[in-house]
């Protein structure tokens, strides 16, 4: 198992309806590739992370670093890991303030 967690920013241009059709592609693609995690979104800045298999994470990754929605794509860690955090959660998304 391997589990990364990256910050961003949010691109100036993002709407709600943006940030509604990010967690329905994550619950989408993520479920078929059995990766787990939480997308965080304050307004400002997203926080995700990410686990599966290594070859799923960094495929997804890589595609979600070259979205447009947001910039600034900081790796906070990147491990493999004998447990997941958020097994069981494809993307849950939460809106803190
Ligand atoms: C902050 C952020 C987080 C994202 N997280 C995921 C994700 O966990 N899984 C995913 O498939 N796409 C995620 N995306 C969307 C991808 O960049 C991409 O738009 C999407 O995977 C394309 O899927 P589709 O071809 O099914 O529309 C995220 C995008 C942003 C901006």
């Amino acid at each position: 198992m391997y589990r990364l967690i990256y910050i961003s920013t949010a691109s100036d241009a993002l709407t709600s309806a943006d940030v509604d059709a990010i967690v329905d592609a994550s619950i989408r693609n993520n479920a078929p590739r059995n990766i787990t995690g939480v997308l965080i979104y304050n307004g400002l800045n997203f926080l995700q992370v990410l686990e599966g298999t290594r070859l799923n994470v960094e495929e997804v990754f890589n595609r979600i670093v070259q979205d447009p929605r947001h910039i600034s794509v900081t790796t906070v860690l990147a491990e493999s890991a004998e447990l997941r955090m958020f097994a069981g959660w494809s993307m849950a998304g939460r809106k803190t303030s």
